[in-house]
């Protein structure tokens, strides 16, 4: 192999080779970042990242193989990756990430819903090495500010009464929670989620998750699971009402007649970014009360300003849950999880000790700070909502392109396209999925997977995505598929 072509195959897939004349071999160099000051002389056809004026450090450690190796041996057999050739991902910047030969990705899954402000915001960071500096951990045995003074900006955040804040570490530690306080509240212990959704991986979430790939076959006790209020592929199409009867027959017929919670997110993410039918909510939450039971909002996804135009998910259903839960965007990447609830609610963890080590830690509760005011400072919400419909529209356009996506949808930065064989029959298109996954990465774009059938791209990017991102992830998008 020439040197040109050897650096080449190290920054774009050795597949697109052959493909190319040596013309465009060269200039996809340019492309791909070695000089990215020649990028405006390079060929129209090949998709181009956005230009960033940044360098990241040199990279000295372990490399992908070695680390791969170690992996294999030492991190359970469950731990899997993303890519045929994983990625090393050494060093982010803003919405965009580094491997470790300094090759720039755009960013387009933001660690899976999880980086709103941009990788290493530098408040962020500030917030969490100051508080690191003066102190790590003490337990909110004793008095510490940042706990109270993030509690209080983020009940600030929420309508009605919901303003009482339990700190945790994770999402399905929030939901547990939430699931544990609205069945000591009601002293009831049936639950009902919607199919296809997902709560996370400990005894309580995992009964309320609705998919049986995130399933193990242990004791699930009292969740119930109801016809998924779907647009797409669901039963009733966009009739949020009809699949509320669902939820009122459930209770009829498979409950006392009383129950403890609804829990659901607004849009389900790892379910493969399903908005949930208009109508479905308001109609459900009024079942549910009148049943006796809580209403939880699962914010863990759709939280904090990713869907542009509200800050919460379930707002733009026109609903006020009883409990909300959060993660993810919550710290930007540091762990952190949050349950908020109404006085009366919280009332009911007086009854025994609850206790969570780090739950309200500083440096993470520090974190949630400088989060909530970059969100603000940086307009991240409306920035969401432009740039989202931007490139919502972008890729409805490139729906009618290609028959192989059958549904473009979400809203904000948090989209999701679905790849089907046969629009008609909806039939799932997984390896296609993953072959254009692939390829968007070769060119430079990083999106996520999921869906029940594992066939759709959800695109969750750091809330400060431009649109000149938004049209290079389209075009990469273009690329890829126009080669299946
Ligand atoms: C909607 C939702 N809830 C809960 C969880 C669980 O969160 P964690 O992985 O932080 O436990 C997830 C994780 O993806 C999620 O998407």
């Amino acid at each position: 192999m020439g040197s040109a072509r050897k650096k080449m195959a190290g920054l774009v897939s050795t597949k697109f080779l052959p493909r190319m004349n040596p013309v465009i071999c060269r200039r996809q160099r340019c492309l791909s970042q070695l000089d990215e000051t020649q990028n405006n002389t390079v060929a129209a056809s090949i998709p181009q990242l956005p230009p960033f004026d940044y360098s990241p450090s040199p990279y000295s450690g372990p490399s992908a193989d070695e680390i791969l190796a170690k992996r294999k041996q030492y991190l359970s057999p469950s731990v899997s990756h993303l890519y045929k050739t994983p990625v090393n991902i050494v060093e982010g910047k803003r919405q965009y990430l580094y491997d470790d030969k300094g090759r720039r990705y755009l960013d387009a899954f933001g660690g899976i819903a999880t980086v709103c402000c941009g990788h290493c915001h530098p408040d962020v960071v500030e917030a969490i090495v100051n508080q690191t500096r003066r102190l790590q951990h003490s337990t909110v045995l004793y008095l510490n500010h940042a706990v109270a003074d993030f509690a209080e900006a983020l009940a600030s955040k929420l309508p009605g009464d919901l303003k009482v804040v339990f700190f945790t570490n994770s999402g399905t530690e929030a939901n547990e929670l939430a699931i544990l306080m609205a069945r000591l509240y009601t002293g009831c212990h049936d639950v009902i989620s919607p199919r296809n959704s997902y709560h996370g991986n400990a005894a309580g979430t995992m009964a309320a998750t609705a998919q049986s790939i995130w399933k193990f076959n242990v004791v699930q006790s009292g969740v119930h699971h109801a016809v998924n209020p779907d647009p797409y592929r669901g039963v009733f199409g966009s009739d949020g009402e009809k699949y509320a009867r669902d939820v009122q027959d459930m209770i009829d017929f498979g409950t006392s007649g009383n129950v403890g919670a609804f829990i659901s997110e607004a849009i389900q993410g790892v379910g493969g970014v399903i908005e949930l039918a208009p109508g479905y909510l308001p109609a459900v939450y009024n079942s549910i009360k009148k049943a006796g039971g809580l209403c939880i909002a699962d914010e863990v996804q759709a939280g904090f300003a990713r869907t542009g135009s509200h800050f919460w998910g379930f707002e733009a259903h026109g609903v006020v849950p009883d409990i909300v839960t959060m993660a993810k965007g919550i710290g930007n990447g540091i762990p952190l999880g949050a349950v908020v609830t109404t006085p009366e609610i919280a009332e009911v963890l007086v009854r025994r000790n609850y206790f969570n080590t780090f739950g309200g830690n500083p440096v993470c509760t520090a974190a949630g700070l400088a989060v909530l005011r970059v969100i603000e400072k940086e307009k991240l919400q409306q920035n969401a909502s432009s740039v989202g419909s931007y490139l919502k529209h972008r890729l409805s356009a490139l729906k009618n392109k290609y028959e192989l996506i059958g549904d473009v949808r979400g809203r904000g930065l948090i989209l999701g396209v679905e790849l089907v064989t046969d629009s008609e029959l909806k039939t799932p298109a997984k390896a296609e999925t993953l072959q254009v996954l692939d390829q968007m990465k070769d060119i430079g774009v990083l999106v996520g997977k999921g869906g029940y059938f594992a066939n759709v791209f959800r695109i969750t990017p750091p809330l400060c995505f431009t649109r000149q991102d938004a049209d290079f992830l389209v075009d990469a998008m273009d690329l890829a598929l126009s080669r299946i």
